[in-house]
C-alpha cells in the first residue's frame, strides 16, 4: 500500500462555513452518545440493566470475568475516544495549544488501542452472530490499523498523511454514533410493513442484522472524499506504473 500527494485547492467561504456546521453536528453527536451509551453502564450493574431490558445488557449479564473485563474497558475507553476525537480536527487549538493537542491526541489513540483490542475480543461473542462477527470485527481491526498508521505517520513527520489517517480513524469511531442512528431508522422504516402488532424485539434484531457493516462503511466513504478534497494524500492498494 502507497500513499499519493495531490495538490490542495483553496477552500471558498462557503465551503468553510459548512465544515464548521457539519464539524459543530459531529462534536454535539459524538458527546451526546458517549454520554448517553455509555453512561447506564457506569451507574447500573448488567443485572439491573438486563431486568429493565436497556442496550445490549441482557447478552452479557453473568458473562465470564474476561468477557465482561473486556466489555467494560471497551465501552469506557470507546466513550473516552468518542468524546475527545472531534476536538483534534478543531484547527484553533492546533494552532494556538499545541501541547494540549499532543496530549489529547495521545489519549484519544491509547483510548483506541484500548477499546479496539477489547472489541476484537467482544466480536466473537457480539449479539448480531455471524454478521456481526465479520462487521464488527473488521471494523476493530480497521480502527486499529488507521489509528496505528496516524501515530507513525506524525512520529516520522509526515503532518499530512497524519491528518489524512485521522480522518479516517475519527470516521470509524464514529460508528459508535451511526450504528445507533441507523439501527432507529431501520427499526423506524419497518413500521409501515408490519401487519398486526409491531413486535420491537424482532424490529431490532432486524435492524441489528445490517449495522455490523452500515454502522461504518458509509463513514470510510465520507472520510475518503474529505481526505480527496482537502487535497491530502491518499491511499493507493496497487501503485499505477508508466
Ligand atoms: C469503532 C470501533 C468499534 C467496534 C469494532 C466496536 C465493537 C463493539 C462490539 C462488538 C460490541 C458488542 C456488540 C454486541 O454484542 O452486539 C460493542 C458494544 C458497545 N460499544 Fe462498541 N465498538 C466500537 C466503537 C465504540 C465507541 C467509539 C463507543 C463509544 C460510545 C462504543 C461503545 C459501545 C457500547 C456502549 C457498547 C454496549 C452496547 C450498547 O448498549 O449500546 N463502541 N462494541
Amino acid at each position: 500500500m502507497t500513499t499519493t500527494d495531490t495538490t490542495p485547492a483553496p477552500r471558498p467561504t462557503a465551503v468553510r462555513q459548512g465544515s464548521r456546521i457539519s464539524w459543530a453536528v459531529v462534536v454535539l453527536t459524538s458527546v451526546a452518545i458517549a454520554t448517553y451509551a455509555v453512561s447506564p453502564y457506569l451507574v447500573r450493574s448488567l443485572e439491573a440493566l438486563a431486568s429493565d431490558d436497556v442496550g445490549l445488557a441482557p447478552g452479557y449479564a453473568g458473562r465470564g470475568a474476561a468477557i465482561l473485563a473486556a466489555f467494560y474497558l471497551h465501552v469506557v475507553a470507546g466513550g473516552t475516544a468518542l468524546l475527545v476525537g472531534p476536538f483534534q480536527f478543531w484547527a484553533g487549538l492546533r494552532r494556538r495549544r499545541p501541547a494540549v493537542h499532543r496530549a489529547l491526541g495521545r489519549t484519544y489513540l491509547g483510548a483506541v488501542g484500548v477499546a479496539g483490542l477489547a472489541a476484537l475480543v467482544l466480536a466473537p461473542v457480539n449479539t448480531a452472530g455471524l454478521v456481526g462477527f465479520l462487521g464488527f470485527g473488521t471494523l476493530a481491526v480497521l480502527w486499529l490499523l488507521t489509528a496505528w498508521r496516524g501515530y507513525r505517520s506524525v512520529r516520522s513527520g509526515d503532518v499530512r498523511a497524519h491528518q489524512a489517517w485521522m480522518i479516517r480513524s475519527f470516521a470509524l469511531t464514529y460508528a459508535a454514533v451511526t450504528l445507533r442512528a441507523w439501527t432507529g431508522v431501520l427499526i423506524a422504516a419497518q413500521v409501515p410493513f408490519v401487519s398486526g402488532t409491531f413486535d420491537p424485539e424482532a424490529a431490532f434484531a432486524n435492524a441489528y442484522a445490517a449495522v455490523p457493516f452500515l454502522c461504518w462503511l458509509p463513514n470510510l466513504v465520507v472520510a475518503e472524499w474529505l481526505v480527496r478534497r482537502r487535497g491530502l494524500p491518499t491511499v493507493r492498494i496497487v501503485e499505477l506504473r508508466d
